[in-house]
């Protein structure tokens, strides 16, 4: 009646290690920090600066509701971003009905990357979803600084056509309005204010939003322009009008 979308959750295990076979205790926790990063109920959100409380999205309005999970184990110790974990034929697990429901991979290893996502192009399609490393998943056990399940903020952003914030080019454009211009990523933890060359941007950038590389203690916000984009993608009109419940 408000307005929020739940969203159905598959989460598709694949594991070598028994801790890479993530417990559905951690399970549990990723969906929940989720839920609280989408919400704005999130412990950090007091840290937001001042100069961004005006814009920051407050409540995104989109939940997530963990539908079913899928084990299985695999001799497959390392995997790249080319979505073999999608196909049983390729030693992975096959998407369940990914018009209907958000399928998540956890996966032992792909080196120095986190995770990846589709955008909403990828709709429906069998390789759409967002694949997290087993070490960046959930809180517990996971791998400082990436142990506070925000990896999975930051896909899920993608996978509701979210774009970095930089715009991946120097002084790019993520499509919104409200996030200042930025040359390019931020690591570590950054200290507020963060001033950068972009022509036209006098205020600091927004390096504590979840989509900018920052370790997942130093990013605790989405903007409003941000939530406008997400809200449209699971509209009743939008191209993942499917996951509504
Ligand atoms: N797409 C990024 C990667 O694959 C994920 C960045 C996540 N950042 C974070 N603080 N958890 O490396
Ligand atoms: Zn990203
Ligand atoms: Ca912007």
């Amino acid at each position: 009646a408000d307005g929020t979308v739940e969203i159905p959750v598959v989460v598709n295990v694949l594991y070598n290690t028994s801790a890479q076979n993530v417990s559905d205790a951690r399970i549990a926790e990723q969906i929940a920090v989720l839920n609280a990063d989408y919400g704005g109920t999130n412990s950090d959100v007091n840290k937001i600066p001042t100069e961004f409380q005006s814009v920051k999205s407050g409540d995104v309005k989109v939940r997530f509701r963990l539908a079913n999970t899928v084990r299985k184990s695999t001799t497959k110790t390392s995997w790249s971003t080319n979505d073999a974990m999608k196909k049983a034929s390729s030693g992975g697990i096959d998407a369940t009905n990914p018009t209907n429901y958000f399928n998540i991979w956890v996966v032992g290893s792909m080196g120095q990357v986190l995770g990846y996502a589709t955008f909403p192009e990828s709709a429906g399609l069998w390789n759409d979803g967002v694949v997290i490393a087993a070490p960046y998943f959930g809180k517990t056990g996971a791998s400082s600084p990436f142990n506070l399940g925000r990896t999975a903020t930051h896909e899920v952003g993608h996978y509701l056509n979210l774009r970095h914030i930089w715009g991946d080019a120097n002084c790019g454009n993520d499509q919104v309005a409200d996030t200042p211009t930025q040359t390019g990523a931020n690591y570590n933890k950054p200290t507020y204010p963060v001033y950068n060359t972009c022509s036209g941007v006098s205020r600091s950038i927004m390096f504590m939003n979840y989509m900018d590389y920052v370790d997942d203690a130093a990013m605790f916000m989405f903007s409003a322009g941000q939530k406008t984009r997400m809200q449209a993608v699971v509209s009743s009109s939008g191209p993942r009008a499917g996951l509504r419940v």
